[in-house]
């Protein structure tokens, strides 16, 4: 099938604009959904390994990268709704979807909507739970600190809980990147999606209906949706695979790039024979 591939395509679905990256071929395309406060750029290995093999796409969620944030108050479910509408002016009707920590939050809501629209699914250092009284208070402490001016040190506190100690020393450039991203991002953005995080639903009560084959991965040192969250989704999903990776934390798939594509390339080759 044809289609633009390049980076920065954009199209209109669900009253934005969505800016995306969509590179190789493939009958199955793979869709990557990034996590908070990241982009599609977060994506670039990915892209650039497994799009070899298969058609990957990557795309901004609304009010991030070079997506449009329009009217709507954010909310995962909204998020979920524009993953779907993504996929319809498309015209994928079916794919796997690979979505890494909030990004994982939007997949399970959107599967759990939308069953017949996904062949497969990646769960990447994300988990089903809802927020604690305890996280949902460090969330509005957040809202605040970027109210009264203080991304900086809003990014320079979240990107130490990020990464493994090896990334720390051997992956600077990795670190500094994430860092750039976090700040490029609109104030507006990461205190409408702060409350969204705080806001969702709990999943992992509708794991148990996912029928279609399911992978997770997470960093072995993940201290912000930990390896245990991980067991606990694939204790609850009836066809699932765990792998964890070492020396990575909670952004796994920048930490150990080639290891993480090739848990997904060897996932694609099972499931397709
Ligand atoms: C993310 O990486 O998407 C966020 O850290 C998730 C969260 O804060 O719950």
């Amino acid at each position: 099938m044809n289609h633009m591939t390049g980076i920065d395509l954009t199209v209109n679905a669900n009253e934005i604009v969505i800016a995306y990256d969509d590179f190789g071929n493939g009958k199955l395309p793979i869709i990557f959904v990034h996590g908070f406060p990241f982009d599609k750029s977060s994506w670039q290995p990915q892209l650039e390994l497994l799009s070899k093999q298969h058609r990957t796409i990557a795309y901004d969620i609304r009010g991030f990268g070079k997506s449009g944030d329009g009217a709507e108050t954010p909310s995962i479910f909204l998020y979920a709704r524009d993953l779907i509408a993504f996929m319809d002016v498309l015209e994928i009707d079916k794919a796997v979807v690979c979505g890494l920590s909030m990004g994982g939050y939007i997949l399970l809501n959107a599967v759990a909507l939308f069953p017949d629209r996904f062949a497969a699914v990646i769960l990447c250092d994300t988990q089903c739970i809802s927020d604690t009284p305890e996280v949902k208070a460090g969330r509005s402490k957040t809202i605040d600190l970027i109210k009264s001016g203080g991304k900086k040190e809003f990014a320079d506190g979240f990107i130490k809980k990020l990464f493994s100690a090896t990334t720390f020393e051997t992956k600077p450039e990795v670190v500094s990147a994430i860092n750039q991203t976090i700040l490029g991002t609109d104030d507006a953005t990461i205190m409408g999606t702060l409350s969204a995080l705080a806001e969702r639903d709990e999943m992992c009560g509708t794991l148990s209906k996912i029928t279609v084959p399911v992978l997770i991965l997470c960093g072995e040192s993940d201290v912000i949706t930990p390896l245990d969250q991980s067991k606990l989704m694939k204790s609850k999903i009836p066809n699932a695979t765990l792998h964890s990776i070492g020396e990575a934390g909670h952004l796994s798939n920048l930490e150990q790039p080639d290891i993480f594509s090739e848990h997904i390339s060897q996932f694609l080759s099972k499931m397709t024979g």
